[in-house]
């Protein structure tokens, strides 16, 4: 029985998770790249900027609700993509997808997941996004587009920042892989499920070199586009003309990511780069943001700044680490209560009235 008391906040369930996963699933899941400068700085640009509240509102009814792509929720908050989850817990992405949907908002799950995709729609019904890296088997990626597809998701979030991964140095320290009896389940049945255990460095860094195509461009993105009904949004663009290109692809909506600082060290903050997309998109599609969100008015700032909501990836992972679904549910809670909050502090009833005007960059 664990004793300590219960966290009053993201941070706390970070170090409480710490205590708690084995050292190789912690490190993989807090590393950034290299020296992890865009790591700390999606954090403390957020630090930078100032609130202008105003006065004399009446808030005292407040709605934090919102869509995305047409989804209703009921934040503006998703759960982003993040991979491994059953090495935080046993329930795995089921426990998280379920704890997203009962916070009325939803999760996008990762191409890199434990439990396959038809196992998280069975288990926790309600909508979707799938997280896509697509493989040099092109034959491989369309056949796990279908099964999206035939599993009910709503939208496909392709990631374009990773051709190949990153180099997060405490995973090669580690020589990361999965624990015994996880695959990523997505592509077992296409002999890809398994990461290599005998490696010098990442195990996962190995995976990507072998299998994902780093030779991807925007005929890729059409390609993909042609071959799906759903949706496309494309995630971790930090340059305006790249989100302009994105709308002539026919993209769905784009989110400004720096994958949580784990690809490019010195990357710029995501909150930094996401007025430049939102100008260059000019309202022609959603624009949505992650990085470094771990206060509710970090999701003030996004929204203010141009960002319809933001995804977060880490703290749902420490929420599942801590409790299962229940600690993924605390979190989401506890985010909540703190948009709404700042909100009300802010003089601002709902997501709508969060303008550029409350933002100081200084
Ligand atoms: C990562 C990949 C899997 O950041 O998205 O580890």
């Amino acid at each position: 029985m664990r004793s300590d008391p219960e966290p009053i906040n993201l941070f706390e369930y970070e170090a409480l998770a710490r205590e708690q996963l084995a050292p190789m699933a912690y490190d993989y899941y807090a590393s950034g790249a290299h020296d992890e400068v865009t790591l700390r700085e999606n954090r403390a640009a957020f630090d930078h900027i100032r609130l202008r509240y105003r006065v004399l509102v009446d808030v005292s009814r407040r709605d934090l609700s919102t869509t995305v792509l047409g989804e209703p929720l009921s934040m503006p908050v998703l759960v982003g993509p993040t991979a491994f989850h059953r090495m935080a817990h046993p329930d795995g992405e089921v426990a998280t997808a379920r704890a997203a949907r009962r916070a009325g908002t939803l999760m996008v799950l990762s191409t890199l997941s434990n439990s396959s995709v038809e196992e998280v729609t069975a288990a926790a019904p309600g909508p979707l996004w799938f997280q896509l890296y697509v493989y040099r088997d092109r034959g491989a990626t369309r056949a796990l587009v279908e099964r999206v597809e035939a599993a009910g998701c709503r939208a496909l979030v392709l990631t374009v920042d990773a051709p190949l991964l990153g180099r997060r140095e405490m995973d090669v320290r580690n020589r990361f892989h999965l624990p015994p009896g996880l695959r990523i389940e997505n592509l077992a049945g296409m002999g890809f499920g398994e990461l290599p255990t005998e490696v010098a460095d990442s195990g996962l860094a190995a995976y990507f070199a072998a299998l994902l195509d780093p030779s991807l461009t925007w005929a890729d993105v059409d390609w993909l586009c042609a071959a799906t009904r759903l949706p496309v949004v494309i995630k971790g663009v930090v340059r305006g003309d790249d989100a302009s290109r994105a709308i002539d692809h026919g993209v769905a909506a784009v989110i400004v990511s720096n994958h949580g600082g784990r690809q490019l060290d010195t990357s710029p903050p995501t909150i930094e780069a996401l007025p430049e997309v939102v100008d260059a998109v000019g309202g022609q599609m959603e624009v949505l943001m992650d990085g470094g969100i771990r206060r509710g008015t970090d999701v003030v700032k996004a929204i203010g700044l141009g960002a319809k909501a933001v995804l977060l990836g880490r703290p749902a992972l420490w929420g599942l680490a801590v409790a299962g679904e229940q600690g993924v549910s605390r979190v989401l809670e506890l985010l909540r209560q703190e948009i709404d909050l700042a909100m009300a502090l802010c003089g601002c009833t709902s997501p709508g009235a969060i303008q550029r005007d409350l933002i100081d960059r200084r």
